[in-house]
């Protein structure tokens, strides 16, 4: 992909009070910001801003028919945007702040840029908990569109040094506060008829179903997500699944009982194992090993959003 010509240059600030100021200026002045969210680092711009919103799509090299999360301050900001019914609201006093995103239908009025939505009549949307996300929101008083702080089709970025290197030149300002806690994106379910899984992520279907008290169904993710290309978190190395030795010029990244050049969680941990993912992937591709093996991670609770990350890695087009 091409970089913009010219370079711009790529400020990285310490979270903190003049990092949220200077963020909430380029966000004032229709730019893009790489912000950490408690998932992974996102990319920032002015929901209601056209034009802002196409220079995130222009830094990522992102595909335009791929809509983007808005991201708000609280559930209050949320029902300006979307309409909420019973089972929406259910899960946002649930789940909200935190890693889970709701696809609703899109309020008429509400003024969000369609290039958020790609024209669609629903809008995904969530708010954050992470506090550098959470003072961005405050302090620009806008609507934040923000995917994955990184180019389009690569790892998804979990520290600021992965954006760094993804998106360097190509955005003016990232705002570091270390690694991010989950490590893996949003769970994103679609309500309004039959609740749809679009994306397993942090928080379980098992817990969305307590919560609405009904099951949750597939979801037709290429239709309705469709930034869930098969080979969307793709390394630039091949990936073999299930590894429980290493072969010939691997790296392997272990899990528990199996242990390699690096471990997701030593002691088997599922959460730890989020975490530390997307790292884990980064390192392994910049490794001088030609290919890459991963230990088996057991599919269930948060288990289930690693193995399909896992899966799109391991995916070749
Ligand atoms: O954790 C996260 O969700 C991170 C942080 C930055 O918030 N964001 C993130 O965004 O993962 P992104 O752009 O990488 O993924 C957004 C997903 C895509 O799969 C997209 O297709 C889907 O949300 N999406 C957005 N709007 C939608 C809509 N109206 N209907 C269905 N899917 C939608
Ligand atoms: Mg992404």
């Amino acid at each position: 992909m091409a970089a913009p010509n010219p370079l711009i240059e790529t400020l990285t600030l310490p979270y903190g009070e003049a990092a949220i100021a200077r963020a909430a200026g380029v966000i004032d002045g229709g730019g893009c910001v790489a912000i950490p969210t408690e998932t992974v680092y996102g990319l920032a711009a002015d929901a209601t801003n056209r034009d802002a919103v196409a220079g995130i799509y222009a830094a990522k090299g992102r595909p335009s028919f791929n809509p983007l999360i808005v991201h708000v301050t609280d559930r209050r900001a949320a029902e300006k945007i979307a309409l909420f019914d019973r089972d929406a609201r259910a899960l946002a006093d649930a789940f909200w702040p935190g890693p889970l995103t709701l696809v609703l239908p899109l309020r008429p009025e509400a003024e969000i840029a369609g290039i958020v939505t790609a024209g669609l009549d629903t809008v995904a949307i969530r708010v954050p908990q992470h506090r550098a996300m959470q003072a961005l929101l405050a302090a620009s008083g806008k609507p934040l569109a923000a995917p994955s702080a990184n180019a389009s089709g690569t790892i998804s970025p979990t520290r600021a040094a992965h954006v760094a290197v993804s998106l360097h030149g190509r955005i003016p300002l990232i705002v570091d506060d270390g690694p991010t806690s989950g490590g893996i994106e949003s769970t994103i379910v679609a309500l309004g008829g039959n609740p749809r899984l679009l994306r397993p992520g942090p928080i379980p279907a098992e817990a969305i179903e307590r919560e609405i008290g009904r099951w949750l169904s597939g979801g037709s993710e290429e239709i309705e997500a469709p930034g869930q290309l098969a080979s969307h978190y793709a390394p630039t190395k091949p990936v073999r699944l299930d590894a429980t030795e290493r072969c010939a010029d691997e790296w392997l990244i272990g899990f528990g009982a199996v242990t390699g050049n690096d471990t997701l969680s030593a002691a088997g941990d599922l959460i730890e194992a989020a975490a530390a993912l997307f790292d884990a992937l980064h390192r392994a591709d910049d490794s001088d090993c030609a290919a890459i093996a991963v230990a088996p991670v057991p599919d269930k609770g948060i288990g289930v959003a690693i193995n399909d990350r896992l899966r799109r890695a391991a995916h070749r087009p």
